[in-house]
């Protein structure tokens, strides 16, 4: 049996008082077996249009056989599953219902993912940073994480949210189990603790879906963006207890699934493709073995940070010849030169074909 450790009613308590209160929209009722005359759509798809994808049509608002999927993937109820536009809808939506304008604030753990940041600031929520370590494989600083959340509060506003990331863009490197748990029994009924798992294919560490149960005051975002080779689908899904979704269901827009995403999606999840994706991860990690070796092996590169993820953190004695040289082979990189925490000739290297990586190799060595 699960251990519940914390109570649910609590942490709802940490939403906005306006999400809590407002009544969600009522989408059109979605039955396939009707004719639909109730929700003022066109009765014909547009000229030229493959009918049998009904783009005339709204799509069902969060679908069912989609939710099923994921939910079965992530090992969760489907009750646990809100899907959105990508895990930034994730990102967008947590904020908007947990953070009020002047009064809350998120913690985050940079160099970390731009979007958490963004997402507060839109709102109005104070950003305050807990850098990873850099002299300790960019290992989390539990100890100071776990100390600003059980204080509940910084810079005088109160810790709504927990940005982590794992494995962490753009570093590589996954959350070690027991820094997260120290973490969630800090935070407790205080804030919400969201785990980032966008490149979570990548690593052998399990999900932290199958900890939801246990800890109430735990989200994770999922997405088919990158391992499932989903990334113009847009789709992503929150992973969390039953009522935070119902919480965040009030604020999802409406129609947020366009239905040619939904049926992507959907054939992507069954097991023919899951298969398939898993042994396009395992090419890819073996690639980027490859690669890691291959730069770790020249002069010009002073440290390939390891890698639990779908990219290489690589510094480089000069950056700048180095993006010149995957220039003239027409490859582009992310440029992380000057950024905080992050060594001066730093560039985030995506793992990509094999001939593509070959060039890389090339060029770079
Ligand atoms: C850590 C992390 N989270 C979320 C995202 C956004 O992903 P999505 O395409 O699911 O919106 C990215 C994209 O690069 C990412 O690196």
């Amino acid at each position: 049996m699960t251990t519940i450790r914390y109570d649910i009613e609590a942490i709802l308590q940490l939403a906005r008082p306006a999400v809590r209160a407002v009544d969600a929209y009522e989408n059109a009722s979605w039955d396939p077996t009707l004719e639909r005359l109730h929700a003022n759509e066109s009765p014909w798809p547009p000229e030229g249009a493959d009918p049998t994808q009904a783009l005339h049509r709204y799509p069902e608002p969060q679908p069912k056989a989609l939710v099923q999927a994921f939910a079965e993937y992530c090992g969760v109820d489907p009750g646990c599953v809100l899907l959105g536009r990508g895990s930034d809808e994730g990102i967008d939506l947590l904020t908007r219902a947990f953070c009020e304008a002047g009064k809350d604030a998120v913690l985050i753990t940079p160099p970390t993912f731009g979007m958490y940041a963004v997402a507060a600031r839109i709102q109005g929520a104070y950003v305050v940073e807990i850098p990873l370590q850099r002299n300790a494989g960019y290992a989390l600083d539990a100890v100071e994480i776990a100390g600003t959340a059980r204080t509940g509060y910084v810079n005088g506003q109160r810790l709504k949210i927990l940005w982590l990331c794992s494995p962490n863009n753009p570093t590589g490197n996954a959350i070690a189990t027991t820094d997260l748990e120290r973490i969630l029994d800090a935070a407790g009924e205080r804030a919400i603790v969201v785990v980032d798992e966008a490149y979570g294919e990548f690593t052998a560490q399990p999900s932290w879906a199958s900890r939801i149960a246990e800890y109430p005051q735990l989200v994770v975002l999922r997405t088919l963006s990158k391992a499932h080779g989903l990334a113009g689908a847009r789709l992503g899904a929150v992973i969390a207890h039953p009522r935070i979704i119902a919480l965040l269901r009030k604020i999802v827009p409406p129609y947020a699934i366009a239905s040619q995403s939904a049926h992507a999606a959907l054939a992507a999840l069954q097991p023919s493709a899951l298969e398939a994706m898993r042994s396009r991860v395992r090419l890819l990690l073996a690639e980027r073995l490859r690669v890691a070796t291959a730069l770790a092996a020249t002069s010009k590169v002073l440290k390939v940070w390891p890698s639990d993820a779908n990219f290489l953190l690589v510094e480089f004695r000069d950056a700048n010849a180095a993006l010149v040289a995957l220039a003239a082979e027409r490859l582009v990189v992310r440029d992380f030169r000057g950024k905080r925490g992050i060594g001066a000739g730093a560039l985030r290297i995506t793992i990509g074909t094999p001939e593509q990586n070959d060039r890389l190799i090339r060029s770079l060595t």
